[in-house]
């Protein structure tokens, strides 16, 4: 396919920015692309794979990717009605409030798919977080939005999907990966370790992951190394990540980050892991 297609939502951890790097790091050729923590999908849309297996334990955002295969216009035509009214805070809060209820009935079709990309556009941040009973809770960013979408972006999603062999799962990264073969590429983007070390890593575990998910990741990354896949991974350059991948290829990046008050802590460093050399 010709068209260039992008993320339709903001998402935390994003790869827009090292895009350019992870692709120079790509292996020369491989069966299947599999991302298990597809988020926002930098990567995986920009390469635009012809056989592939996407997966996030986050069902709303599989279900937009469902919803676009089956019929983006569908999806067009219900963020369009949502863009026809301005929004102020009443307006988000009630949108926001049949988002939940979308939620709570388990209503997975094209309207919830519009609500949460109306909702990401609107919310602040682009942040995404639930409460205990897995209800969206982010308030208002009290700012004018123009149009929630790029809808030629999610008409090419749709035509990409359709087009090609694109299996979308829903849930934990291991259980995603289980069907890897030999030759296969697999990139994991899971959520980072914290870098600050304040942050009370024991702790992380309500909607993020836990020090054992990690530790879960890296063994997975080695067996799937034994069986002769290919894998890339990034995250934060800190220690503990140095020692859960001792043995592999371990290049450091330069990147921006969010704003922090503390100027010198707006550039940091990452790393992207491969068990291959380029
Ligand atoms: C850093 S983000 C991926 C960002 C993505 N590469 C992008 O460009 O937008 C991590 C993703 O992992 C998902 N996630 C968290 N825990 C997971 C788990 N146990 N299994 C699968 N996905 C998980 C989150 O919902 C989130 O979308």
């Amino acid at each position: 396919m010709d068209s260039k297609i992008g993320p339709f939502v903001k998402w935390a951890g994003g790869k827009n920015q090292l895009i350019d790097r992870l692709k120079a790091r790509l292996p020369e050729s491989y069966a299947r692309y599999y991302e298990p923590f597809i988020g926002g999908g930098a990567l995986f849309l920009d390469l635009q794979p012809n056989r592939a297996v996407i997966n996030d334990n986050n069902e709303q955002l599989l279900n937009i990717y469902r919803q676009l295969k089956a019929d983006a216009e569908a999806v067009i035509d219900a963020v369009n009605i949502l863009d026809a009214e301005p929004c102020n805070k009443e307006r988000y809060l009630a949108m926001r409030e049949s988002y939940n209820n979308k939620i709570a009935a388990n209503e997975l079709d094209a309207q919830c798919a519009a609500l949460m990309i109306w909702i990401n556009k609107h919310c602040f941040n682009g942040l995404y977080r639930v409460n205990s009973k897995g209800l969206f809770n982010v308030p208002y960013n009290n700012k004018t939005c123009g149009v929630s979408i790029d809808a030629d972006n999610l008409r090419n999603i749709g035509i990409f999907f359709r087009s090609n062999d694109i299996d979308i799962r829903q849930g934990d990264f291991e259980v995603a990966c289980s069907d890897v073969s030999s030759g296969d590429f697999v990139y994991f983007d899971s959520p980072y370790i914290p870098i600050s070390e304040t942050a009370n890593f024991t702790d992380y575990t309500k909607d993020g992951f836990s020090l054992e998910d990690h530790k879960r990741l890296a063994r997975l990354f080695r067996h799937l190394d034994s069986i002769g896949a290919q894998i890339m991974l990034s995250n934060h350059n800190v220690p503990l990540v140095h020692s859960l991948y001792e043995g592999y290829e371990i290049e450091t990046v330069d990147v921006r980050r969010a704003i922090n008050r503390d100027a010198s802590k707006r550039v940091g460093t990452e790393v992207i892991i491969t068990n291959y050399r380029e």
